[in-house]
């Protein structure tokens, strides 16, 4: 029989033999994995737990809530509301950051998440996920503020992301190269099914939502087209294109056969960086690709070297399999 490996096991290995990270972490990591569990099954329920359809309420970037949005913020914020590893939490379904409780000391981590990714998908029963990073709080000196939040992606101390799919998959880093854990439903656990997971470099792939072409900067516009013209153009070869709309979904396909993702700035609103987050959404993707091989851009420079402003700060995102990310980083080096 194959020696099965489960999280904890991966955690404790990477804790003792490895020296990656220390004890907090690790059960920090447990936490949101357990959470992630609990969101699994939500998500499982659908119509049968009352979990589709709207909340009826707006957060802060004036989206419509989702249920599963509020139901999934709120197992992530309970679930780590009591562990003494964290000092506070931020994420995508709330105005300012939350504070953790009466605690001495104070937890050692700050922890960011987009609680429900590809909201749109909720209701029509394709995938959705998860996506979190880990930050330290930097400053033990005094209680906790937005500020430290404010940190550039390079500085994280994990992150991952979980996708409630055809199977319920967390994809995880601690900076040691990704790994993958498959949730067996029957036993309850996470078994490691994917070590060292690594993004070909090359791809003849795209994922971009092309509705939006027309409003696409020069280099988006230049490369895309490059790849229409397929064996008859300047790439020689043919590319097919996927868009789930789910970027844990995207990102999903990418780490497991190659491809490039792209949510660019655009002109439909030119004083908004992009649509996705920086903090919640691009860092910690960004830290998973990076870790498997792969390149995240902004166009302009790397995205973790980017020093936030804000917590729900905006950036264009280009990420995926190495030479296709260059070239299109490349592109807009020309105009
Ligand atoms: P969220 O559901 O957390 O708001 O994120 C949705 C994001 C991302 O997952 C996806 O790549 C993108 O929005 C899809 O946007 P379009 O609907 O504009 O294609
Ligand atoms: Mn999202
Ligand atoms: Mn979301």
């Amino acid at each position: 029989m194959t020696k099965r490996i489960s999280l904890t096991q991966y955690l404790v290995e990477q804790q003792r033999e490895h020296g990656h990270i220390p004890a907090q972490l690790r059960l920090l990591i447990e936490v949101v994995a357990r959470a992630c569990k609990r969101i699994a099954i939500s998500v499982n329920k659908g119509e049968l737990g009352d979990v589709l359809g709207s909340a009826g309420s707006e957060n802060v970037q004036g989206e419509v809530q989702k249920k599963l949005d509020v139901i999934s913020n709120e197992v992530l914020i309970e679930a780590n509301e009591w562990g003494g590893h964290l000092a506070a939490m931020a994420s995508e379904e709330m105005d300012s950051i939350h504070v953790v409780p009466n605690r001495y000391p104070q937890g050692e981590f700050l922890l960011l998440f987009d609680p429900l990714d590809g909201s749109s998908n909720i209701d029509v029963n394709v995938s959705i996920g998860t996506i979190f990073s880990v930050l330290r709080k930097v400053n033990n000196q005094r209680g906790v503020s937005e500020e430290d939040f404010l940190q550039p992606g390079k500085q994280q101390a994990a992150a991952g992301y979980c996708i409630y799919g055809p199977q319920t998959t967390l994809v995880l880093t601690v900076g040691d190269g990704v790994a993958m854990f498959t949730l067996d439903r029957e036993m309850g656990s996470w078994v490691l099914t994917q070590e060292n997971v690594q993004i070909p470099e090359d791809t003849k792939e795209f994922a971009i939502n092309m509705s939006n072409m027309r409003h696409w900067d020069a280099p988006v516009k230049r490369y895309i087209d490059e790849c229409l013209a397929g064996k008859e153009g300047p790439r020689g070869k043919d590319f097919n294109m996927r868009w789930v709309a789910s970027m844990v979904a995207d990102v999903h396909r990418i780490l497991t056969r190659g491809g490039i993702f792209m949510y660019p700035w655009d002109k439909r609103d030119p004083d908004k960086p992009g649509k996705l987050r920086l903090l919640y959404e691009a860092n910690p993707m960004g830290f998973v690709v990076e870790q498997a091989g792969g390149m995240v851009s902004n166009g302009r420079q790397r995205i973790m070297d980017i020093q936030p402003t804000k917590l729900h700060e905006r950036v264009s995102v280009i990420l995926g399999s190495k030479n296709e990310v260059q070239r299109v980083h490349d592109y807009h080096q020309d105009v």
